[in-house]
């Protein structure tokens, strides 16, 4: 899982010294979250998203200055963390309410990632929320999550009709309902599965687009297909956090004017179910954004308005002509992307994306189609354009682009095409093979260091360096899933390899290791567990700083014996509240979520005094990540 760097000019360069530190910091960490007594287990991920020139502005602030024996050094000896204000609960720095309202309203700007400047990132500790209590396990945690963790009531209000989600005392119960599926989104599902091969493992990785509480995602998990479920922080703000809540893969992210942080062809379906986005907008960008993330031979999924239109003009009171009007846009740019219509089912249109530009004769000659110029996975805040990424070449018509991937499970271990035709930079079949071995024989360790690594005590889990998705393949069980995180000063191309392996993730920017530590705080739940794999001088380092913040650690020996000088140090989160000392309590924070999401409803105390103006709020930096992952 070494990170490359190739210095070939400055930038890179100072990339290389970042790589340094979160190479050896970031090795690997995973992030768990433990529950306590009363309601489970279970846990959750987040993940927050920094902007990339953070960390390349500010390379001399990293780890092995530190280690200079200067005055800062000494700061890394007694790092003072301290609590952060009650008010900052739910506090995700890249998804700042206030700072968000600074960027423009069109294309949805202003909910896209926008980071602090240095100078306003803060160091401190995240307190949980009042009474949390660790999630239910697995399954039951799909149907119920305990209110003190996401103390929101106002989707049940405005949601009330649609039965997505009820508050019952100390609970809210999710019926499996959405908007698009009043009777449940297993009923949904089956509907899909009658025409899209979800049952064979044919599809195994979707994406939904505007997920709302991610009830598709988490009713597609006992399908065995693994959905990346996205929304933005809005003024339903606690969406993903529900999700996570739940323990189904989410993260805050929206359709706006950046590229979505996942590579080429990664998706078998991608799905969106009343999800608001324009996509017959902006001469189609947002579809062609669609097509680029899914395979050759993916399926699209559009429920909703305006499909069925002549039935549903009514009761959507939308008039005849408008809507008919929006099919017909979004028909004319699923034939420009060579799309074959499917099928339509009641209120369900799917698409299907052709396996190669064999398929799509003439496409290139027609003049409304404009082929994208670069073609890369490069994708990490570069911004999104109306053009259609082309097909890789195939050497004949029944051949599918990019490589045929096998079903899923077999999908986890073959070796996937971007590393049989050499696509990723240091990697060979017989290295992807060896680190699949490698890896498994870690995770058989971590699974006797943590005996309840695999028993659903931990739900949610995030690996920050990813590299080729081999831990996640070898910890792969239905008790958990795994949020594979490619830093975008890897080679980000691994994440390719990541979704050709049936597995999901996404790009991430870690910064400095002070920065990542306390991100990791944030975002881990109370009693959630961290893995550290490095050598043992990082470790020691890293074992100071964490006592910094609270957390409870314990420097184990490498597998293969105490001569190696590769350690691993595990970590525990310790339980703290706010008010009532800086000690070990028993039962509290949360990832960074929660807090103060309603401004709407003004009798929620929790407001954050930064958020407040009306239209959504501070919140979502923990559920972001995860959504972005999230452990
Ligand atoms: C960063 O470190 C490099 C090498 O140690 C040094 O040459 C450079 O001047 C430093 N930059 C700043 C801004 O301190
Ligand atoms: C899965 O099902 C689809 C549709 O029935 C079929 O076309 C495909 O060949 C099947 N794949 C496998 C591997 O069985």
């Amino acid at each position: 899982m070494a990170i490359k760097g190739n210095s070939t000019d400055n930038k890179t360069r100072n990339s290389v010294s970042i790589i340094i530190v979160v190479g050896l910091c970031c090795f690997f960490y995973l992030l768990g979250a433990w529950q306590r007594s009363g309601f489970g287990k279970g846990d959750s991920i987040a993940v927050e998203i920094t902007k990339q020139t953070d960390c390349t502005s500010t390379p001399n602030l990293s780890f092995e200055t530190h280690h200079g024996g200067d005055s800062i050094s000494d700061e890394l000896k007694s790092p003072n963390f301290e609590p952060c204000d009650e008010s900052y609960i739910d506090y995700t720095p890249c998804q700042d309410q206030r700072r968000a309202m600074t960027f423009p309203r069109n294309n949805m700007i202003y909910r896209e990632r926008h980071c602090p400047p240095d100078k306003e990132k803060m160091y401190c500790l995240i307190p949980a929320p009042k009474g949390y209590v660790a999630p239910f396990p697995w399954p039951k945690s799909r149907d119920y999550v305990p209110y003190a963790n996401v103390p929101y009531k106002s989707l049940t209000v405005e949601k009330a009709v649609q039965n997505w989600v009820q508050y019952e005392g100390n609970v809210f119960r999710f019926p499996g309902g959405g908007t698009q599926f009043p009777q449940g989104a297993d009923k949904y599902i089956d509907q899909l599965a009658s025409v899209i091969p979800i049952a064979n493992g044919t599809v195994r990785t979707a994406l939904d687009t505007g997920c709302g509480v991610a009830s598709w995602g988490a009713y597609l998990l006992k399908r065995n297909v693994l959905a990346m479920s996205f929304a933005p922080r809005d003024s339903h703000e606690a969406q993903v956090q529900f999700a996570l809540e739940r323990g189904v893969p989410a993260v805050i992210g929206v359709l706006g004017s950046i590229k979505l942080p996942y590579p080429s062809r990664s998706f078998d379906m991608a799905h969106c179910s009343r999800c608001l986005i324009p996509w017959g907008a902006n001469d189609g960008m947002y579809m062609m954004e669609v097509d680029r993330v899914l395979r050759p031979g993916g399926y699209w999924v559009l429920s909703g308005p305006p499909i069925n239109w002549k039935t549903n003009y009514r009761a959507w009171q939308r008039t005849k002509e408008d809507l008919e009007q929006e099919q017909k846009g979004i028909e004319e740019i699923a034939e420009l992307l060579c799309w074959e219509k499917y099928t339509e089912i009641g209120e369900i249109a799917i698409w299907r994306k052709r396996i190669n530009a064999d398929s799509c004769p003439g496409r290139q000659d027609e003049p409304r189609v404009k082929m994208c110029e670069i073609v890369n996975d490069d994708v990490w805040y570069k911004k999104m354009e109306a053009c259609v990424s082309p097909f890789p070449e195939v050497n004949n018509a029944d051949e599918v682009a990019g490589g045929e991937l096998k079903p899923f499970p077999e999908r986890l271990y073959a070796v996937p095409p971007r590393i049989s035709s050499g696509s990723v930079t240091g990697y060979s079949v017989e290295s992807y093979q060896e680190e699949n071995k490698i890896w498994k024989k870690h995770v058989l360790f971590y699974k006797k260091i943590n005996k309840l690594l695999d028993t659903g005590r931990y739900r949610n889990i995030m690996d920050m360096n990813a590299g080729l998705g081999s831990f996640a393949a070898a910890i792969d069980s239905p008790n958990l899933w795994v949020m594979n995180v490619v830093p975008t000063i890897a080679d980000t191309s691994t994440l390719g390899v990541i979704y050709e392996r049936g597995l999901i993730g996404i790009y991430h920017d870690w910064c400095k290791m002070e920065d990542i530590l306390l991100e990791m705080d944030r975002i881990l739940r109370p009693e959630g567990a961290v893995i550290f794999r490095d050598e043992v001088d990082v470790l020691i380092k890293v074992k100071k700083m964490i006592g910094g913040m609270k957390w409870s650690s314990k420097l184990a020996d490498h597998e293969d014996g105490p001569l190696v000088p590769e350690k691993i140090l595990v970590a525990v989160k310790q339980y703290w509240m706010k008010q009532v000392s800086w000690k070990p309590q028993s039962a509290m924070i949360i990832d960074g979520f929660d807090g103060g999401e309603r401004e709407e409803d003004g009798g929620d105390t929790r407001t954050h005094s930064r958020d407040g103006d009306g239209d959504g709020s501070g919140h979502a930096v923990g559920k972001e990540a995860l959504k972005r992952v999230v452990v």
